[in-house]
């Protein structure tokens, strides 16, 4: 029988090990963090993170074969297989500053597993890295080898997507087990492959060397976020055109070259993954010394900040080119629905904007409190502790914070925002009034019936007769 390890209760390693937890009621899971308030957490009836099903498949295994704990070391020296699921941020200083991944999370996880193991262990890298993570810590294991302890590299990236993480983990499109070429390797592929066979078809579970299986990851989030950069700049042109975005959309996603899905025209992609990644991918690119390739991807990241501030400007410039003391409400501060995550969420750069034009901005979002508001916000190039205190506020409820504002802007596509009364919203705001949709999930043509002034990415702004907006 194998005992698992999670080290890194986050995101990623939470959801994945809690449903591992699920789908192998006779594997123990205990998955530890440095942090004693998110353990804290995990363990009561409020989890750290909101995810969709994700509370129903705690409760059923917490206590039964699902653990959560800072007793790190204990952890690591009873199970047989570790997942790595630390956090892997942009660095912010020294080489690589603003591209390479900072992995000194990883470093001090893999250290300590080196440090306290007592016997032998199979290592899997799941968070998201750079190529070549892997052999990092495949040198730090190896130098710390002794008598008989032994560590197996593997790399096992995620592909959960956040709002929809239960479901991806329990139905994945594949799973990937790299490992070195040795028949230790292998075998240590196997031992892992085995944990997901308890619900993953086999076909679906593909064991390929360590790095193939580290770079297809970067390589998934690129394609990705390069096919929503690539419908956001043709939005630039259907808006200075007159094409529908939504209809180009469709038109090409029936291709089935080209298929439906990441098509969606929005202020910007965010997210802990996409943009992060392809920086990596472009740091990556520039150490090998294939600047072109380097060039190409980052325009993917450029395209993506070029929408947000385009999205900002054109708020700006419709509302008579100031926003200075206007009250703006924000509906939307996460950067997807159905997730309380706001890492290198549009929103953030979007109100950075309105901020630095003195608006007064008042957020709604249904599942972000106003200190994670705070602490994203209140940082260098967004804003001082001062003009948060003076200019933002959030509200709970979208009626108040739409209140006397002129504008309401769409930053997240949370399904509730397009059931709200907005004959109601219309009229305690000021006139003209404007809605600012960045998500295209407004009924545009019954907005502007009530009398709003809409405008949405990718969209005409007045509509021709007989357009089927
Ligand atoms: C992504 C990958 O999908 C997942 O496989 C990987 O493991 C982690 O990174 P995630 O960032 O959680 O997942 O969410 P995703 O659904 O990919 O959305 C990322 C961003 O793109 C969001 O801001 C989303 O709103 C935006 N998006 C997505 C669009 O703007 N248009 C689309 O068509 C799809
Ligand atoms: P992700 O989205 O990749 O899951 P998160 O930031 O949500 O990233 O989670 C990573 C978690 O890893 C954090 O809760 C952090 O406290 C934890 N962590 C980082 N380094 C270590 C470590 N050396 N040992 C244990 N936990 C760690």
């Amino acid at each position: 029988m194998v005992k698992i390890c999670c080290i890194g209760a986050g995101y990623v390693g939470g959801p994945t090990c809690a449903v591992i937890a699920l789908k192998c009621p006779h594997i123990p899971v205990t998955i530890v963090d440095l942090n004693q308030d998110r353990i804290d957490a995990w363990n009561s009836d409020t989890l750290p993170i909101f995810e969709p099903g994700l509370q129903e498949v705690v409760t059923q295994c917490r206590g039964r074969n699902l653990f959560f704990s800072t007793a790190i070391d204990d952890a690591i020296r009873a199970a047989d297989i570790i997942f790595v699921s630390v956090n892997t941020p942009t660095k912010k200083n020294g080489l690589g500053a603003g591209f390479a991944a900072d992995l000194a999370y990883v470093e001090a996880a893999t250290r300590r597993i080196a440090a306290v193991a007592q016997s032998s262990k199979i290592v899997v890298e799941k968070s998201t890295v750079p190529c070549r993570t892997a052999e990092s810590m495949r040198r730090i294991l190896e130098a710390n080898s002794r008598d008989a302890i032994r560590f197996e590299i593997l790399s096992n990236p995620e592909f959960l997507a956040e709002g929809t993480a239960i479901a991806d983990l329990m139905q994945p499109d594949r799973i990937l087990i790299g490992s070195l070429p040795t028949p230790e390797g292998r075998k240590a592929q196997h031992v892992l492959a085995d944990v997901y066979a308890e619900w993953v078809p086999r076909p679906q579970i593909i064991t390929m060397n360590l790095w193939s299986s580290e770079l297809s990851k970067l390589a998934a989030n690129a394609l990705l976020a390069q096919r929503i950069s690539s419908i956001n700049a043709l939005s630039a042109i259907c808006e200075a055109t007159g094409a529908d975005v939504d209809e180009v959309a469709y038109a090409c996603g029936l291709d089935s070259r080209i298929g439906p899905k990441f098509l969606k025209a929005s202020v910007g992609f965010g997210g802990s993954c996409f943009q992060k990644d392809i920086l990596n991918l472009v740091y990556l690119s520039e150490s090998l010394h294939l600047p072109e390739v380097a060039q190409y991807w980052k325009q993917v990241v450029d395209l993506n900040e070029y929408q947000k501030r385009r999205f900002a400007q054109s708020v700006v410039s419709r509302l008579f080119n100031t926003i200075t003391n206007k009250r703006l409400a924000v509906f939307g501060f996460a950067f997807k629905k159905n997730t309380g995550d706001t890492r290198e969420s549009a929103a953030i750069a979007v109100i950075a904007s309105f901020l630095n034009e003195r608006a007064h901005v008042h957020i709604h979002d249904p599942e972000v409190s106003a200190a994670q508001i705070e602490l994203e916000l209140v940082q260098p190039g967004v804003c001082t502790q001062a003009v948060y205190d003076a200019q933002v506020h959030r509200f709970a409820d979208p009626y108040e914070a739409a209140k006397d504002a002129d504008a309401i802007v769409i930053c997240t596509e949370w399904e509730q925002f397009a059931q709200l009364d907005y004959q109601r919203l219309y009229d305690s705001m000021h006139k003209p009034a404007f809605v600012f949709d960045g998500r295209l999930i407004l009924d545009a043509p019954k907005l502007r019936q009530i009398g709003f002034q809409v405008e949405v990415i990718g969209k005409p702004a007045a509509p021709k007769p007989g357009f089927n907006a």
